[in-house]
């Protein structure tokens, strides 16, 4: 299609939305699990692109020195698990920045224990912070993301898809939230778009690793948190993806597509 050719489409549904979704610049964010990891990343990423965030963790050392870096950061010591925390946290960004274009669900934790002798409480507790965590924030977040025509963006893993021994609780998490990402966003619809990110093997630590760490990557290396923060400001910006919701992004480095046989 030529430039032309839209002038005769302009009333089209597509350009009226167009007309309606913001870039990141002057929008405001709340990413949980900010303190570290891929969280920071996120937040980071969201910054430099414009946004203001509130960041939540239960880690209030590691917000203190994000927040130290810059005043486009508005920080919350809390247990995201709870449905208080998720209350204020809601309440806190409504108060500080008048409405809410994004919601981040990425804290989370990983038990890896055999499952004859997983407790129940632990298994709960995976649950309650991976899982529980977005349907709290779904559920208060709602009114102010349908005001903003916002964007929820949920933190899954390569781990819904397959599993090491031992990571049940984990693994069932993240498969919920590929569930969730696409009732999410059919309930949702259509003002917010619901998607969420399944990142592979991500090196949050900064060791070094082997370079056959690295080979059984596709693109030859493992991930770094940067990789999540890009893709994660792609899926919340409605000007760039506007037309993606309900659906989970694998960024993994091609991890999950190389077939596996033994030599
Ligand atoms: N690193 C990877 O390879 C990888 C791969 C796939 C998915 N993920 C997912 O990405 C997300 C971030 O993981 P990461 O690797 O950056 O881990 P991380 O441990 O570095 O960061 C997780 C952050 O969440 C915070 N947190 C944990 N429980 C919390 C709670 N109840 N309330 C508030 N904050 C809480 C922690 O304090 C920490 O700062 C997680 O959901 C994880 O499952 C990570």
């Amino acid at each position: 299609m030529r430039a032309g050719d839209l002038e005769g489409v302009a009333g089209l549904p597509f350009f009226k939305n167009r007309e309606i979704v913001m870039s990141l610049d002057n929008q405001t964010h709340i990413v949980t699990g900010a303190a570290s990891g891929i969280g920071h990343a996120i937040a980071t990423q969201l910054i430099a692109e414009g946004a203001k965030v509130l960041g939540v963790d239960t880690d209030e050392v590691g917000l203190e020195r994000l927040s130290g870096r810059t005043d486009r950061l508005v920080t919350l010591t809390g247990d995201v698990s709870q449905e208080e925390t998720v209350e204020r946290v809601v309440s806190l960004a409504l108060e500080r920045f008048g409405g809410i274009d994004g919601i981040v669900c990425n804290a989370g934790i990983m038990k890896r224990v055999p499952v004859g002798s997983l407790d129940l409480e632990d298994w709960q507790r995976v649950m309650d912070v991976n899982l529980t965590q977005s349907f709290l924030f779904a559920k208060h977040g709602e009114k102010a993301l349908r005001a903003s025509r916002g964007a929820m963006l949920l933190i899954s893993s390569t781990r819904a898809f397959m599993s090491e021994a031992n990571t049940e609780s984990y693994s069932a998490t993240k498969g919920g939230l590929f569930a969730l990402a696409h009732s999410l966003a059919v309930s949702l619809s259509p003002e917010v778009r619901v998607n969420a990110i399944a990142p592979g093997w991500i090196n949050v630590s900064g060791e070094e690793l082997r370079p056959e760490d690295h080979a059984q990557h596709l693109v030859g290396r493992v991930g770094l948190p940067a990789d999540i923060g890009q893709a994660a400001a792609f899926l919340l910006d409605g000007e760039k993806a506007g037309f993606i919701t309900g659906q989970t992004l694998v960024v993994d480095g091609g991890m999950t597509r190389k077939m596996i046989y033994q030599e």
